[in-house]
């Protein structure tokens, strides 16, 4: 109900609604309609009175909230269930107790700020209040629990067709889950997952992306090696962009649930700053250097070494361009 009256007040541009226009139309009374706008108030929405005219809406907040990310979401069932908070842990811990607990697939929790999170592994991930999209998706894939390390590669893919069309063209993908920028990072990907050696209970792929991120919100030692939208000079209000990688994570996954990842795979060579250069690879046991030549069906990487090829399935890559140290 309280969206769709935000709806009468953003259909209208800044102009006066009445109120009785609005509880004949949603057929409800005037005193319901004034208690929804009070709670909207208290929420961070302003909006001008008149007793002849009614109400209009002033200002919205930049929040991620439930209601704002409704006025623009445009997919079938990714974000139709919103899980949010202003400030969390983690937004991946919630959505893994969430998925424990049942919650449908497409379903995302989102924060403003979080107190504790988290990248692989186990490094912190910054996420200061308002200033990037902290969300989780959860997904009840029915393919097996081995391809499941391939959702990092589809969510990256996504991510980049979303920031093309945000008029970020830039964005580049470094196995198997950080998007560059200018050799920078500006999304982080977290996939984890609850599974038995036949099926997957639950995946749920925690995304960072940082938006409005400014240098003075960074560790020092992190201002040299991050960026934002912010940052590069590319303004898109933050839940417009959520709506765009929603709708690229949705209609990839539906390709995979129906084709497999073949096409994915494909498209993430395209998009890929890690194929034909120079790297080192560095797993638990030991640390090597080589070229990375092209990921496997798996979605692993193939690095090219004076010993052959080394197939990657998991471990920490950086990039050894020609004119700086490795990253
Ligand atoms: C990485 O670069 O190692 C991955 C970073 C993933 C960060 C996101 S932010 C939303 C979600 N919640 C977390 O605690 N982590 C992921």
């Amino acid at each position: 109900m309280r969206n769709k009256i935000l709806d009468y007040f953003r259909n209208a541009h800044g102009e006066y609604v009445s109120g009785q226009r609005i509880s004949d139309d949603l057929k409800v009374s005037r005193t319901a309609i004034w208690k929804h706008i009070k709670v909207l108030k208290e929420r961070g929405y302003v909006f001008e009175s008149s007793t002849r005219k009614g109400y209009r809406l002033l200002h919205a907040p930049n929040l991620l909230t439930e209601l704002e990310i409704n006025s623009v979401l445009s997919t079938e069932s990714f974000g139709r269930h919103i899980i949010y908070r202003e400030t969390a842990p983690s937004t991946n811990a919630i959505a893994k107790e969430e998925a424990r607990r049942g919650a449908p697939e497409g379903t995302i929790v989102v924060a403003e700020e979080q107190t504790g999170g988290r990248g692989r592994l186990q490094r912190a991930w910054v996420s200061p209040y308002a200033k990037g999209i902290w969300f989780s998706l959860i997904l009840r894939p029915h393919f097996s629990p081995l391809e499941a390390s391939k959702c990092t590669l589809l969510a990256a893919v996504a991510l980049v067709r979303a920031f093309h069309q945000a008029g970020l063209t830039e964005a580049g993908i470094k196995w198997p889950n950080d998007l560059l920028v200018k050799r920078r990072k500006i999304v982080g990907i977290l996939t984890e997952m609850d599974a038995t050696m036949e099926e997957i209970n639950y995946i749920v792929m925690g995304m960072g992306i940082n938006t409005d991120v400014a240098r003075v919100d960074l560790p020092e030692d992190l201002r040299d090696k991050a960026t934002s939208f912010l940052l590069e000079g590319v303004r898109i209000p933050r839940k417009e962009l959520l709506n765009l990688i929603l709708m690229e994570l949705e209609t990839l996954y539906a390709e995979v649930e129906t084709n497999g990842f073949a096409n994915i795979l494909d498209e993430w060579r395209k998009y890929s700053v890690t194929l034909g250069r120079d790297i080192n690879v560095i797993t638990p046991g030991y640390t090597y250097s080589g070229k990375a030549i092209d990921i496997d069906s798996d979605g692993c990487l193939l690095v090219e070494t004076d010993h052959g090829v080394e197939r990657v399935l998991a471990g920490e890559v950086s990039i050894r361009y020609k004119d700086e140290a490795a990253q």
